[in-house]
């Protein structure tokens, strides 16, 4: 929401998006970024019901993020349609529509603010106790309690940080707070390692909690419970399925599986040893 790329003006027509249901549809998109001669997604066609979860693959490059870009109407297709709840995303007021969306970033940005500011987004409208019980749902709460001047600790005075799995759950309370129905996890938990991710999984879970949600993701471990997971190559849907069947058929997924699951083994060798 910081990096907004474009200016998006609202239809002449434009209704209010109240609380979105978050069913997605993409019909046939193409999508060009301005200037670019290279289609960065091609005929993509999907259907997120209310409530699922949709795991996007692929490497980098691949047009997950675009995907995600154009839900949230910081872009336009190209061509085809992008519906929520069956309506096209042009004919809502941008701002109602992105009332409705949350994002989960890789690196998530924090303010030289402090973390109750940090949670609300400097909101005052939103009470303390709102902002201590998104804390709690987002395992946040303990670490919190534990720094100098707990709600009140101002990042980045003195060196004070914190790490990558205390962030995202900062991130996590701030989209609670939000609370969206559709949900946007880009690359979520790639700058923290597996066991943070690991340990980060419950307080995501909460969050994902009756949400249409898009989980980018470069480990199998973070999309393999999803609903639907969609395999995506220069910019174009090469499979799709439940993780069960994509193993099944083969193909990209299954490579993918066979390294990280080689990888893995490694690792534990390397432990037992
Ligand atoms: N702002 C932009 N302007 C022009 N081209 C872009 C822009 N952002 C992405 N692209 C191009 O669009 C294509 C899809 O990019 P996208 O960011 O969706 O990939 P991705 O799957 O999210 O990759 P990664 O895993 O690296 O994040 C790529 O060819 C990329 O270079
Ligand atoms: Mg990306």
């Amino acid at each position: 929401m910081l990096h907004e790329p474009e200016d998006i003006q609202d239809l002449p027509n434009a209704t209010d998006a109240k609380r979105l249901k978050g069913e997605v549809e993409f019909k046939e998109v193409d999508f060009y970024y301005p200037s670019e001669k290279k289609a960065a997604l091609s005929s993509i066609n999907f259907k997120a019901n209310e409530g699922e979860t949709i795991g996007l693959m692929g490497g980098t490059g691949a047009g997950k993020s675009s995907i995600t870009q154009l839900i949230a109407r910081f872009y336009e297709a190209t061509n085809g349609s992008i519906t929520i709840d069956g309506i096209d995303n042009r004919d809502y007021t941008v701002q109602s529509l992105r009332a409705n969306i949350g994002f989960v970033l890789q690196e998530p940005f924090l303010f030289s603010s402090s973390i109750r500011d940090n949670i609300s987004y400097g909101n005052p409208s939103i009470s303390l106790e709102e902002i201590v019980e998104a804390a709690k749902r987002a395992d946040a709460h303990e670490f919190i309690e534990g720094l100098p001047n707990g709600y009140d600790t101002v990042l980045g005075e003195r060196g004070m940080g914190l790490s990558g799995g205390q962030k995202q759950r900062i991130s996590i309370a701030r989209a609670l707070l939000v609370n969206p129905s559709i949900l946007i996890l880009d690359d979520a938990t790639s700058a923290v390692d597996m066991q943070t991710e690991f340990k980060i999984q419950a307080a995501f879970k909460e969050l994902m909690k009756g949400r249409t949600t898009f989980i980018i993701a470069h480990r199998i471990s973070s999309v393999q419970h999803a609903d639907q997971i969609l395999v995506l190559e220069e910019g174009t849907i090469k499979e799709r399925g439940r993780h069960d069947e994509l193993l099944e058929k083969n193909g990209l997924y299954r490579r993918i599986f066979d390294i990280q699951y080689q990888d893995l083994e490694a690792i534990k060798a390397q432990t037992i040893s």
